[in-house]
């Protein structure tokens, strides 16, 4: 089969390793930069880190509103699928780019295959939930990560082709994690003893677009009495100016870190407090206490196993969480076992797809 894999920001392309790999035993994969993200910092450290393969085509459309990225990945992206003529996309999780590439593939006729797919806030508000429903209707194949997910999509009344192959994320962290403890000098280079502090990120536009909602996250680290790292996103770095926060000695603010840094920090942090999809999956692959900066999350099973608690942005409730949360001993394995990558490419040999879903009437 001839595959076109489109990505275009952070995660995504942590993503695209495992499934490639699989995939190009096989098949022939293109892949696609949109350019959603660009910096180096948020882009090209993880291509040359995680060996992912250089991509064929980047679209280099960069930041803007959400009309004008998704129209900008519309317009350049129908150009090389209609160019490429490939047998099915694959898209991820929940970006714009995850959108212009289900609408562009679904309009051309072209199977589209989402791979973690059937997540959902519940929240319209969030960006994120319009990607993923759209997504979600347009896609003939869909590939997740846990079982709520499954569940998710019969409740929308999706159910064929519908595969629990785990976290993709699952594969990349067990796989570069000796990689990074070989790698990683950011221990040393912050003069961090392990277990001595929390890790943050905060990238989410409800906090970051919201100065009341960052400026308690922002207060409430500076209150936690412990060394606080928090590698900043472009996003917040803008908000946080724009707020001119000020943040106590014990918060060490830096740049966005590589795949390898971030992984040893999230393994010798004490705790991980974070609004990041992936950052609260991996505070559970590493088998860390996460407080998650929202009101409600995707990642529910996390929450109803004990190991994530939802703290919204109440300073006093992170501060008391920051001190008192303990999850239990046992992990149930909610995120599979590490070969999500090889399970979607195994399915992938196997499946018939008819172009377009026919929609559910009710
Ligand atoms: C996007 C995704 C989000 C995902 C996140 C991962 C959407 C709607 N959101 O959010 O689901 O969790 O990526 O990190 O697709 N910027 C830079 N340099 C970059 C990239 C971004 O400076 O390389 C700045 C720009 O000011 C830009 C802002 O960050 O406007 C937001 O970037 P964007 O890609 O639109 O959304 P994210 O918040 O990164
Ligand atoms: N990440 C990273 N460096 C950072 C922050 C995050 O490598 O400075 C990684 C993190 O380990 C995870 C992924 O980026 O694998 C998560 O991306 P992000 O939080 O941007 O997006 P989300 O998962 O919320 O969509």
């Amino acid at each position: 089969m001839k595959i076109i894999s489109i990505v275009g920001a952070r995660p995504e392309f942590i993503q695209a390793t495992p499934v490639s790999r699989a995939l190009r035993k096989n098949h022939h994969e293109i892949l696609v930069h949109t350019g959603q993200h660009y910096d180096y910092k948020m882009s090209q450290t993880f291509f040359d880190e995680l060996g992912i393969p250089a991509p064929d085509y980047n679209l280099e459309v960069g930041s803007g509103s959400h009309a004008g990225q998704t129209a900008e990945i519309l317009v350049r992206f129908e150009e090389v699928v209609q160019q490429e003529k490939p047998d099915i996309v694959i898209i991820r999780g929940d970006t714009n780019s995850t959108l212009a590439g289900a609408l562009v593939a679904s309009k051309l006729h072209i199977p589209v295959v989402h791979i973690e797919a059937g997540e959902r806030s519940y929240d319209r508000r969030m960006p994120e939930e319009i990607n993923r429903l759209v997504a979600d209707q347009l896609a003939s194949a869909y590939f997740c990560v846990s079982q709520t997910a499954v569940k998710q999509l019969a409740r929308e009344g999706i159910t064929d082709n519908v595969f629990w192959v785990g976290d993709v994320m699952l594969d990349a962290n067990l796989a570069n994690r000796p990689l990074a403890r070989r790698n990683s000098t950011i221990l040393s280079d912050l003069q961090l003893a392990p277990g001595s502090f929390g890790l943050v990120t905060v990238h989410r536009a409800a906090n970051t677009d919201d100065p009341a909602r960052l400026a308690n996250i922002v207060t409430a680290l500076n209150q936690v009495g412990e060394t606080v790292v928090f590698p900043v996103h472009p996003r917040t770095r803008g908000a946080l100016e724009k707020l001119d926060a000020q943040f106590a000695e014990n918060v060490r603010v830096i740049e966005p870190v590589g795949y390898y840094d971030m992984m040893a920090l999230e393994e010798n942090a004490r705790i991980i407090a974070t609004d990041s999809g992936g950052v609260q999956r991996e505070a559970y692959f590493m088998q860390k206490p996460c407080l998650t900066l929202r009101d409600e999350t995707e990642w529910t099973e996390t929450v109803r196993v004990g190991w994530n608690k939802l703290v919204g942005v109440d300073v006093d409730v992170i501060a008391l969480e920051w001190k008192t949360f303990a999850p239990p001993a046992e992990q149930p394995p909610i995120f599979g076992d590490g070969t999500a990558g090889e399970k979607i490419a195994q399915q992938l040999d196997q499946l018939q797809f008819s172009p377009i879903r026919q929609p559910v009437l009710a």
